[in-house]
């Protein structure tokens, strides 16, 4: 443990205490808030970082939750400083949230950077705000602690569960082939998200919140609380509390995010059944914290952790709540056993395993042991081939088994508007054999790498009772989405990479077992298609776009920002006070 600080040693002191006109300033105007010197003197700010907005069903509570953060911070001895940082709402932000993940983390990193706060308390928990928020505070350097929003209640309609997402795919592929009424259909939309909360199944919210925890980046089983639960105010009174100590002890992000805490992430998002999105952004946050994290690595802890989380897409019934009952993210990572890296700690300053013996696990089968698994292995595959030479992922676990061998004919589509229009048309060659290929939608092309990737089932195969076929982009998909969906193929096609070369009739074969994708085109047809082809222009020529398409990197490194990484190099420089 490394030395604890004293006050005069805090960043907040250099602007509150010395005997200065600008101290004076900062000093006035934290009165002009009401505040007294007592309030704040010989005290560490803390930042209460906020995704609340109007625009953001998922953390619809943090305006009343931010509350009882601040109250564990006075509890504990420290002064709350609410920030409100970008809320990025899957369902409203346009083209996708991930152009805007990035955003997040520079506006994070600053706004840590160019307040006078110590320590910080990030709240966040739909899919981009996880990996936002930690990447940017990552960057910063200064003791934090995440507060995930907590999943939603069940979806319910007709007596009927419903799951986040997953259901809305699944019954609109009914809608499509005309099994469900229009009365049905709107039930659904009034009975699937009943409270605020992210999305309720193993999606990329909830996969992105275990991986905080599994990091050390939250306290003990705060991932798994449902955020209607009254635990959930008590959690975040908790966080309040235990970051004001943080502060004082020095416990910075480098000291929780080691080698060993990356790999426990990895091995619990796998044994998660995990989003596909999470790949992406488990490589983004370690790279920030600088520890290397290849594909390779994402598939070498994938093929030996099983998935125990019976919980859809990748299980077939249940949902978080069912989670949280059967003990969580504690009782799951109880029973990885020694796959778990006792040496990492966590926000606690203690072991993530400590304590780990005392966990009960109520229901094993929705929290599955080692000795029966819902699948083998763990929920993601990394595929290489001369489709995708820098790898592309599946999810073998969220597809009809019969797909993890295939080989058939491409139908490529230039863009997702081509591929809705192809789907159904009967003038396009089309057998359940046909690999449906859909390119220009990778973090260039997209832009921002929208979550096209399980493309709509075409009509007259919906019609023939099939519900899945073997799909192929460079786009991302949503977690709670399932299928056999080849996704992520880097380099993308917008930029060259080789799906910009594929044509309509080429032969595709996928080897999940073999962990390969190629096209069964000879190499001197793919250099002749190579030499003809020409280069799309660039989607934006000024603003966050252009910053965007001019330094994003690809998927397989976690499509950050090639001047935010670590390798990049540089340091920001504390800003001048006076
Ligand atoms: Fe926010 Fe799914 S829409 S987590």
């Amino acid at each position: 443990m490394a030395a604890g600080k004293t006050y005069e040693q805090l960043r907040s002191a250099r602007w509150m205490l010395p005997d200065d006109q600008r101290s004076f300033g900062h000093r006035s105007r934290t009165m002009q808030m009401g505040y007294a010197p007592e309030d704040w003197q010989g005290k560490p700010i803390i930042a209460v970082i906020n995704t609340w907005s109007d625009a953001q069903p998922c953390h619809m509570h943090f305006r009343e939750r931010a509350e009882w953060v601040k109250r564990g911070i006075l509890q504990s001895g420290g002064f709350p400083m609410e920030l409100p940082a970008l809320s990025l709402s899957e369902n409203f932000v346009k083209p996708t949230t991930m152009l805007y993940r990035n955003m997040l983390a520079m506006e994070t990193e600053e706004l840590l950077r160019s307040h006078p706060v110590d320590g910080a308390v990030l709240m966040g928990g739909c899919d981009k705000t996880t990996p936002g928020l930690v990447m940017g505070a990552v960057s910063m350097g200064i003791p934090f602690i995440y507060l995930p929003a907590g999943p939603m209640l069940r979806g319910n309609y007709a007596g009927k569960t419903l799951g986040s997402g997953t259901d809305g795919f699944k019954y609109w592929d009914e809608r499509r082939a005309g099994t469900i009424s229009k009365e049905e259909w709107q039930g659904i939309e009034g009975g699937i998200a009943r409270s605020y909360g992210h999305c309720m199944t193993m999606g990329t919210a909830s996969t992105m919140t275990a991986i905080a925890e599994a990091m050390g980046l939250t306290l003990p089983g705060a991932s798994s609380i449902p955020a209607a639960d009254a635990n959930h105010q008590r959690m975040s009174a908790a966080c309040g509390r235990r970051i004001v100590d943080m502060v004082w002890e020095d416990l910075t992000p480098d000291r929780i995010i080691t080698r060993a805490a990356v790999d426990n992430s990895v091995t619990v998002a796998m044994a998660t059944g995990c989003s596909t999105n999470a790949i992406i952004h488990l490589i983004a946050m370690a790279r920030r914290a600088g520890v290397p994290l290849e594909l390779d690595d994402l598939d070498r802890i994938g093929r030996t952790t099983p998935v125990l989380a019976n919980i859809r897409p990748s299980g077939s019934t249940y949902l978080m709540e069912d989670f949280f009952y059967a003990g969580g993210l504690r009782a799951l990572m109880k029973q990885l056993g020694d796959k778990l890296d006792s040496t990492a700690i966590t926000v606690t300053g203690k072991p993530l395993t400590d304590g780990l013996d005392q966990v009960k696990i109520y229901n094993d089968d929705v929290i599955r042991p080692l000795s029966n698994p819902v699948y083998h292995e763990g929920s993601l595959a990394v595929l290489k081939g001369n489709l995708c030479p820098d790898g592309a992922v599946i999810k073998p676990a969220a597809c009809d088994p019969k797909f993890h061998r295939h080989c058939g004919p491409a139908l490529v589509a230039d863009n997702y508007a081509d591929m809705k229009k192809i789907i159904d048309d009967p003038d396009y060659p089309l057998t359940p054999d046909t690999v449906l290929v859909l390119r220009n939608a990778g973090p260039q092309g997209g832009p921002g790498m929208p979550e096209w990737g399980m493309i709509p089932m075409p009509k007259a195969l919906l019609k023939l009772g099939l519900r899945d076929m073997v799909r192929i982009s460079d786009a991302r998909m949503s977690g709670t989405s399932f299928g056999a969906c080849v996704l992520h193929v880097a380099p993308e096609s917008y930029i060259g990479g080789p799906l910009a070369l594929l044509r309509t009739g080429d032969m595709v074969e996928l080897d999940i077992p073999t962990r390969s994708l190629n096209m069964l085109v000879s190499e001197e047809e793919i250099a002749a298609r190579r030499a003809a082809w020409v280069a799309p222009t660039r989607h934006y020529e000024r603003g966050y776009g252009f910053m965007f398409s001019s330094h994003i990197e690809q998927a397989d490194k976690g499509c950050d920002f090639d001047f935010l990484t670590t390798e990049f190099g540089g340091k920001t420089p504390e800003p001048a006070i006076n």
